[in-house]
């Protein structure tokens, strides 16, 4: 810690001068205690040292700051000023050991904070430091902690700008969706089995509202390709990035709360052929040119045909090894042609499943994130430990 206080000789005895050299020590100790949460806030392994160096210098009991006052200002002082003097040291030494004790507990306090809180705390403390009577330039900064992109928010930029890059635009939706958008216009009717591949979490008390106004959590972004065909008539290329939440325990691969980016364009001449090149391309963008992809069938009810696509991996490079499971390849989206059932919702804004026609895609940003910075635990991007994040500044 710099600057630190020492108690200076005394000439003058005279009561107006030695309140001045009191005074001093009172901004002393308050700029000291400052400086001494700051510390505090960087919850260092060794700050208990420096708690105790700072109590001993204050309050020892033979060399502290408190017998000094005693020793050189007391009885230095000549007969006729003792009483004067004696008051006013008397009032100090009360002062500092009430000052010091609470500088104490409350940096015991701050060193056991959460980061946020501790954030807070020491910019106010910036400003006890500046309202110093005197600024003492130089003195150390405060240093404050450098953000960081979060690497799952780094993954959804990527990805979007490999889309953008190809004429796409950037669309957003609601997080709390109805039912109507999560399901029904995406060709899922009421209690379909396909419902069930989602486990989706309702918003309760909603018995009372017509199925489709139902609250829920978004299972996937795909409603926002119902909300983009209602605002903007064809031809469109759009992607989506978001937030989605399922009723999945939480593991190295799963989490309640997860991101996809969606893809969607619309034409009226689109064919299979534009999905697999614009994927092709999209992957080797974000995973290198050696990268292959594989669309295998599936099913989505909002897509016709439809089809999971792999990569080959990017790990043994297709040969097989632990992460890919000796398969040489990795799951990393669904896709497929428009369901022309789900223009029918949007016909009205020029989306006639007779004329046009359109691709769309879903793909796990978090899934994309774990590969690319080699992460094994997806829980890791959401437990908020600055030493794992502090990795991808
Ligand atoms: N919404 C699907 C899912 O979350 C992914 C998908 C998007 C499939 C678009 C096809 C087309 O699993």
């Amino acid at each position: 810690m710099p600057e630190r206080y020492t108690v200076p000789k005394v000439e003058n005895y005279f009561t107006e001068a030695l309140s001045k050299s009191a005074n001093e020590l009172r901004a002393a100790l308050k700029r000291e205690t400052a400086q001494l949460i700051i510390e505090a806030s960087k919850r260092d392994q060794s700050f208990h040292l420096e708690l105790k160096a700072f109590r001993d210098r204050w309050l020892g009991r033979k060399t502290g700051i408190i017998s000094q006052i005693n020793e050189i200002w007391l009885h230095g002082a000549p007969a006729e000023h003792k009483k004067a003097v004696g008051q006013i040291v008397n009032e100090l030494r009360g002062e500092i050991e009430r000052d010091v004790i609470e500088a104490i507990d409350g940096a015991q306090a701050i060193s056991s904070l959460s980061d946020v809180d501790v954030r807070e705390v020491t910019s106010d403390l910036k400003q006890i430091l500046l309202e110093r009577d005197r600024l003492d330039i130089t003195l150390p900064g405060i240093r404050r902690p450098v953000g960081a992109e979060h690497p799952v928010i780094k993954a959804l930029n990527e990805i979007v700008s490999v889309f953008k890059a190809m004429g796409y635009s950037v669309s957003e939706g609601p997080e709390i969706e109805t039912d109507y958008y999560n399901f029904e216009a995406l060709n899922f009717p009421p209690n379909h089995p396909a419902r069930d591949t989602q486990d989706t979490l309702f918003i309760a008390g909603q018995q009372s509202k017509p199925p489709r106004e139902r609250l829920l959590l978004r299972t996937h972004t795909s409603p926002v390709q119902i909300r983009t065909m209602e605002n903007l008539a064809p031809p469109i290329r759009v992607v989506i990035p978001g937030k989605v939440h399922r009723n999945d325990a939480p593991d190295a691969s799963h989490s309640p709360m997860f991101h996809q980016v969606e893809g969607l364009a619309v034409d009226t001449s689109i064919t299979f052929c534009d999905l697999k090149g614009t994927l092709d391309h999209a992957m080797k963008a974000l995973f290198g040119s050696r990268v292959r992809t594989r669309f295998q069938p599936s099913f989505f009810p909002f897509t016709e045909p439809s089809a999971e696509v792999a990569i080959s991996c990017i790990f043994c490079r297709g040969k097989g090894c632990r992460t890919c499971k000796q398969s040489g390849w990795i799951e990393l989206l669904g896709c497929g042609m428009v369901d022309p059932n789900v223009f029918e919702f949007v016909r009205d804004n020029g989306y006639d499943p007779a004329k046009v026609s359109g691709f769309a895609f879903g793909m796990g940003a978090d899934r994309i994130a774990l590969l690319k910075y080699g992460v094994d635990d997806i829980q890791l991007f959401f437990q908020g430990d600055v030493r794992f994040l502090e990795q991808f500044a």
